[in-house]
Parts: C-alpha cells; sequence; structure tokens
C-alpha cells in the first residue's frame, strides 16, 4: 500500500496534488511519501517485535538526508557501503552505534573514517579486508567489532544482475570455508567477532532462498560457538521483493518473513539486523514527468518524456518495468492506445516501454513512474549533461524540495579548464 491514490480526478502523494508540485518544481522531479516510508519501516520493525533487533535501512536505494532523517528519527539504523553513505548517514543525525558497513572493497580510509567516528559492526567480506581493518583498527588503539559476509550459496531466484548469494558471486567468503576464517578473525589484533552476515540478492519475490540461507547461518552459529566464538549478533541482509506492476501476484509480506526469521534463527538468542532498502523506499516514490511530444513513427507511436534513463536507469539496466500512469484520472472506459515510452536521450536504450497501453496523451500531460524510490534518484547521472532532478517529500499536505535541481552553470563549473589550454 502506498499514499499515492486518485482524488477528484487528478494523482495526489498523501494530501497534495503531484500537478501543485509539478507547476511549482518544473518536471521531471522524483517525489516521496513520508506516510509510506514509515509504514514500511514499521512493518519491518513490528515483524520482529519481541525479538532483540535492527532495522538498519539499505541507503543506497534512496540515500537522501531527509530521508535518513525520518527514518532515523523513527529509530532506523543504516546499512553504508561507502565511507560517501558513512558520512551521509552521520550527517543525518544517526548515530555511528546503529550504522553497519557492508561491501567488499572498503578501503582503509573509510575503515578509519567509520572507527574514529563510531560504527556498529563491519560486514566483512575477505581475509585481507579482515587483515586490513585489523591494522587499521589497531593503529587507532581501537577494536573493531565484526561479523563475516559468508555466502550459503543459494540460488535468489532472482535477475542475474541482482543476485550475491551463489558461489559464482564476488560476495561474501564460501560458507564453507567459514570456521577457518573466524579462527583467523578471532586471532587477529584489534578485531571483535561479533555475529554473521548474509545477503543473498534483491527483489527476492518468494521466501523459500531466504529460508535455506538462514538455515545455513544458524547451522553455522552452533558451529562456530562450539569452536568458542561468541556469536551474539546475526544480520540477515535485504532483499524482499516489491510488487512493481499492480496486477502481480504480490511477494511474501514483511510480517510473513518476519514469523520466518523466528522460526529459523530465533532459537539462537541472537540480536538479530536485517538490511531492507527497496521494500522501505520502492513505492514509497514516484518520478513524474511531462509528454514532450507524441511523435508517430512507422507503425509506432512514440511518447516522448522529459525524464530519461540518466533520471531512472532501471528499465535500460535490468529490463525493469514500472507502471506508469497518468497524473489527471481518465475518465472511465478510456480508449487505450499503445506507445513506447522513451526519453530524450541519443541512445535506443533510452525506452521505458515499448507498446504499452496508456489513456491517450498528448504534449504538456504529466505522468508517473511508480515504484521508483528505490534505485532511482541514487543511480541518476548527468549523461548528455542533463541536471540531476529535484527530489520533494511530502507529509500530509505540505512538501519541501529536498533536493533542488542543479544551476547548468553549477554543473559547468565542476569542470575547470588548465591554465595551459
Ligand atoms: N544489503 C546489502 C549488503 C546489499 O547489497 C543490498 C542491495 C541490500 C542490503 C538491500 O537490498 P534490497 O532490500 O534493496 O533489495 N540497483 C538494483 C538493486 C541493487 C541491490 C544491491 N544491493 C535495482 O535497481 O534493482
Amino acid at each position: 500500500m502506498d499514499h499515492f491514490l486518485y482524488r477528484d480526478g487528478q494523482l495526489f502523494a498523501e494530501d497534495v496534488p503531484l500537478a501543485q508540485i509539478a507547476a511549482e518544481v518544473g518536471t521531471p522531479f522524483y517525489v516521496y511519501s513520508s506516510a509510506t516510508l514509515l509504514r514500511h519501516f514499521k512493518l519491518f520493525d513490528d515483524a520482529l517485535a519481541g525479538m532483540d533487533h535492527l532495522v538498519c535501512f539499505a541507503m543506497k536505494s534512496l540515500s537522501n538526508q531527509a530521508v535518513l532523517k525520518l527514518l532515523g528519527d523513527a529509530g532506523a539504523g543504516m546499512d553504508v557501503v561507502s565511507g560517501g553513505e558513512y558520512r551521509r548517514a552521520r550527517a543525518a543525525g544517526i548515530p555511528g552505534d546503529r550504522i553497519v558497513f557492508s561491501g567488499i572493497g572498503k578501503t582503509r580510509e573509510e575503515m578509519r573514517t567509520a572507527l574514529e567516528g563510531g560504527i556498529r559492526q563491519f560486514n566483512v567480506e575477505s581475509e585481507p579486508e579482515m587483515e586490513a581493518l585489523s591494522e587499521v583498527a589497531t593503529s587507532l588503539g581501537l577494536e573493531a567489532p565484526i561479523t563475516v559476509r559468508v555466502n550459503p550459496d543459494v540460488d535468489a531466484k532472482t535477475h542475474a544482475k541482482i543476485s550475491t548469494g551463489k558461489k559464482e558471486d564476488k560476495f561474501g567468503i564460501p560458507i564453507s570455508r567459514a570456521r577457518e576464517v573466524y579462527a583467523m578473525a578471532a586471532a587477529l589484533p584489534g578485531l571483535k567477532v561479533i555475529g554473521i552476515d548474509v545477503h543473498i540478492g534483491s527483489q527476492l519475490t518468494e521466501l523459500e532462498p531466504f529460508r535455506l540461507a538462514y538455515r545455513k547461518v544458524a547451522e553455522l552459529t552452533e558451529q562456530l560457538r562450539a569452536d568458542g566464538h561468541e556469536i551474539t549478533r546475526l544480520d540477515l541482509g535485504g532483499g524482499l521483493g516489491i510488487p512493481y506492476a499492480r496486477d502481480n501476484s504480490a511477494p511474501p509480506l514483511p510480517t510473513d518473513y518476519g514469523a520466518m526469521i523466528r522460526e529459523e534463527v530465533g532459537h539462537l538468542g541472537c540480536e538479530i539486523e536485517i538490511e531492507p532498502g527497496r521494500l522501505i523506499s520502492g513505492n514509497a516514490g514516484l518520478l513524474v514527468a511531462g509528454v514532450i511530444y507524441v511523435k508517430s513513427g512507422e507503425g509506432r507511436r512514440f511518447l516522448i518524456l522529459d525524464a530519461a534513463m540518466n533520471d531512472l536507469i532501471r528499465p535500460a539496466m535490468y529490463e525493469a518495468w514500472h507502471d506508469i500512469i497518468p497524473v489527471i484520472e481518465p475518465a472511465a472506459g478510456h480508449d487505450l492506445t499503445p506507445y513506447d515510452i522513451v526519453g530524450p536521450v541519443c541512445e535506443s536504450g533510452d525506452t521505458f516501454a515499448k507498446g504499452r497501453m496508456m489513456p491517450t496523451l498528448q504534449a504538456q500531460d504529466l505522468v508517473a513512474f511508480r515504484s521508483a524510490g528505490a534505485y532511482g534518484a541514487v543511480m541518476s547521472s548527468e549523461y548528455n549533461s542533463r541536471p540531476l532532478i529535484p527530489e520533494v517529500l511530502v507529509q500530509g499536505d505540505q512538501f519541501a524540495v529536498i533536493r533542488r535541481r542543479p544551476t547548468f552553470d553549477e554543473m559547468i563549473n565542476r569542470d575547470t579548464i588548465p591554465e595551459w589550454l
């Protein structure tokens, strides 16, 4: 459920008509619903109620300061994957003891930043990383709390580009080698082993792969405890999928996911962390765009929007489906026209949808891409020298621009021409 509904013949974000935001901010723009973000966070938080737990929002999915503050104030922790994300989280007021640091390529500099600034744990992904962290922590006279990310060799049954838990993937250490890697960690100075981490992929639409992975983590917990390690925390990653098309069968709900976690690892008495991104932010955001032209091609009709692949890369990159709906509610019994919905960027990959059945549209009309809150704005670029588009946050009947559109000069003046040219 989200808070983007038609009311009085037009699409609203909570209590604000999108047409009003478009008139004030200009298109294209991203808009997020506070109520939806909070609702989704709370679904996870409630699903783990009764267990010692922390929901760490995977901020790679949506990292605007205002969104982080909103979720942080509601009690969320953050899963960060770079020094930049760490700084963003801290700048939004998230305490270090609610930040977990994931990623296979943490640099010594990033480790230092997090150790000095305060960190809940590092999810370590390899032996060389472990040695580097040991050195950095020792040189600072600090102790780094760690989990080791294990690769359980489970098929997440999702798009190949976002699957991370098969043995051929670059993530984690093979679970078969976990015991020797934990022995090595225990022997290194400056590290404190506290738990196990696992994340098998994104946009999972079934619980079974999670269940298989968590069962392996539960077995490993018992083995490691028998080996003398104190395993008190399990980070179970993110990955629960969302419905992208309204008429699709629905992926499992956070409540079912939470119940499954309890079944698989509840008996271990560990503190549980999860790292959901998409399920919290995906359906809490829209990309709103204007129609520039309707162009007739050879047996096709192109809807040319002012948003492009640089603003929302998911269709070009993963053949992802996003529902696209008109901002003015179509009249009952309206005709449908097949459109190729494209952006102005100079490559054919800049296509959002082919032959999409839509109510008849014309230049100046507004459309909204659903499910665009996750991996939308954060993956955008300035390709074709198109400045990054604004982000807007709605709460009830108020809205605010939470990242403004840069001016052309700001974009151009980041470059410098050397004096010898
Ligand atoms: N934890 C770790 C260690 C991750 O690598 C990820 C996502 C998450 C948590 C959050 O997963 P989520 O709950 O959002 O599924 N750009 C792609 C998705 C890439 C996901 C990368 N890792 C897309 O647009 O579909």
